[in-house]
This record gives C-alpha cells, sequence and structure tokens, in this order.
C-alpha cells in the first residue's frame, strides 16, 4: 500500500497564532507531502512494499537510510496532526496522568523533561514521550528517527526541526516547545496511543 498524505484533522488557520496557516500551508503540503512522495519512490522495489508503515520504519532502519527517513517521517507527521487540537494542552487524562507520576515524578517534571528533550536536540529531530518495556520515557532523537527503532511506542512527539516553528517563532525554539505544550497537545490522542500501547 502507497503511502498516502491525509488531510490536517483541522482547518489550517484552527491553531491560531500558536501554529499558523501559513506554517501548516507550508508543513503539511510541502514537507509532508515530500516525504510521502519520495517515501513511495524508494519503497518501490525495497522489498518491503506491501507492509505496514511501523514494519518499513523498522525493517529499513541502519539498512536503507533513504527511505528509512521518508517513511519514519512520514509515520511521525501522520500523528504529529493528531498530536495537537484546537483548544489543546490543559488537564492530562486520569490514568496517563497516574502513570506520568508514577514513572517520572509528576507532571511539572514530565514537561521540564519533555521541552529539555526538545531544546538540547542539537538540529533537527524531535522529542518524545514513549513507553518502554512497561515504563514511560522522555526521549530525544535526530532527523526522521522516532522511538520505534528504541524498542519503544510513541506516544507524544514534537517537531523541532526549523520548518515547524522558523515562520511563527523565528529562532525561538523554547517559546515555541513551551506553547505547543500548554496550547496545541491534544491529550485524548496521547491516551488513545497509551491505551493501545499497554
Ligand atoms: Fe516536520
Amino acid at each position: 500500500m502507497a503511502f498516502e498524505l491525509p488531510a490536517l484533522p483541522y482547518a489550517y488557520d484552527a491553531l491560531g497564532a500558536h501554529m499558523s496557516a501559513e506554517t501548516l500551508e507550508f508543513h503539511h503540503d510541502k514537507h509532508h507531502q515530500a516525504y510521502v512522495t519520495n517515501g513511495n519512490n524508494l519503497l518501490a522495489d525495497s522489498g518491503l512494499e506491501g507492509q505496514s508503515l511501523t514494519k518499513i520504519v523498522k525493517a529499513s532502519h541502519g539498512k536503507n537510510a533513504g527511505l528509512f527517513n521518508n517513511a519514519a517521517q512520514h509515520y511521525n507527521h501522520l500523528h504529529f496532526w493528531n498530536w495537537m487540537k484546537p483548544g489543546g494542552g490543559g488537564a492530562i487524562p486520569g490514568a496517563l496522568e497516574a502513570k506520568i507520576n508514577a514513572d517520572l515524578g509528576s507532571v511539572d517534571e514530565f514537561k521540564s523533561a519533555f521541552i529539555a528533550a526538545g531544546l538540547t536536540q542539537f538540529g533537527s529531530g524531535w522529542c518524545w514521550l514513549a513507553l518502554k518495556d512497561g515504563k514511560l520515557e522522555v526521549m530525544k532523537t535526530p532527523n526522521g528517527e522516532n522511538p520505534l527503532v528504541h524498542g519503544a511506542a510513541p506516544l507524544l512527539g514534537c517537531d523541532v526541526w526549523e520548518h515547524s516553528y522558523y515562520i511563527d517563532y523565528r529562532n525561538a525554539r523554547p517559546k515555541y516547545l513551551e506553547a505547543w505544550f500548554d496550547n496545541l497537545v491534544n491529550w485524548e490522542y496521547v491516551e488513545g496511543l497509551f491505551d493501545a500501547a499497554r
């Protein structure tokens, strides 16, 4: 099955000043589209045609860099659009909040660690909340890499490539990460991934 670019799950201007329509037009219509187009070209004759996206990501890691980069970024962005919603942020659903408190100390400690991971990811990449061996972890990865290739289930990821924030925040990655966490995160979607991964 070929990779396909899904429509955004909300209007381009739905995230307001936290992430502008211009950013989403470039990020979704140009960047994500390029991962889909290049991924499909590289998938042909790779021996992985017809496999699930997660299988393609894991199987191409360390073996087919071009396919891995594009397939992993396709996976990451499919979720990224859903990790945000208009009027997001706020309270974390109960069972997930309890797990965060148990594994990461507190929601405040988790937030600090998540933002620090995004800030200290040198160059392009992602910061993550992931479930590994039954325990929550905060992680960071370069470029298109994600927790799947580290034996973990990604539950929440923030894109810290400059294409995700430069139009709205210029070089202020800390401001972007704070605003993203406080105003955009779709915790119900994170909870769904948590329930599926447990
Ligand atoms: Fe991106």
